[in-house]
């Protein structure tokens, strides 16, 4: 998929803005996110601006600005993981790693997204690190999960 070109990927839709957000999950698709070079080519093949891209596109949790890292940190902040603590735990993440929601670490390590639900309520509040989901969290167990993953 890495293999085919943004110009083909383009090609394939119309120069249509309603065709917007199916480019843009194609591009994402094929490049992992939206770098500024793609957004800048969507821009022009669309005929729409790249402020009203990025106006679109930030509305959407799933596109991502910036290149996706090594490990895939997603915590809840759903209303039973809220309810839970969901939100202090993405605030610890954030500290931790000194990101926000949406961004990559400066040595690619880890990315860090907030998710609606990840489906097992009843577990709240829930992390997933790559594809092990971690229940009943805290700052603590968190923070040990974190140091854990830096000692590999
Ligand atoms: S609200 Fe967090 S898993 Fe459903």
């Amino acid at each position: 998929m890495a293999n085919v070109s943004l110009a083909s990927a383009l090609n394939r839709f119309e120069r249509e803005p309603g065709n917007l957000i199916p480019v843009l999950q194609r591009v994402q698709h094929l490049r992992g996110y939206l770098s500024q070079d793609a957004v800048h080519s969507i821009a022009r093949h669309l005929r729409i601006s790249e402020n009203a891209i990025y106006g679109v596109a930030s509305f959407y949790a799933q596109f991502r600005f910036h290149p996706p890292g090594d490990n895939h940190i997603r915590v809840c902040t759903g209303t039973a993981c809220h309810v839970k603590g969901g939100e202090q735990i993405l605030d610890t993440v954030k500290r931790k790693l000194n990101i926000d929601t949406g961004e990559t670490t400066g040595d690619g390590r880890y990315d860090l997204d907030r998710v609606a639900c990840l489906g097992c309520c009843a577990l709240a509040p829930v992390v997933m690190l790559n594809d092990k989901t971690f229940s009943q969290m805290s700052v603590i167990k968190l923070q040990e999960i974190l140091d854990e993953q830096e000692d590999d």
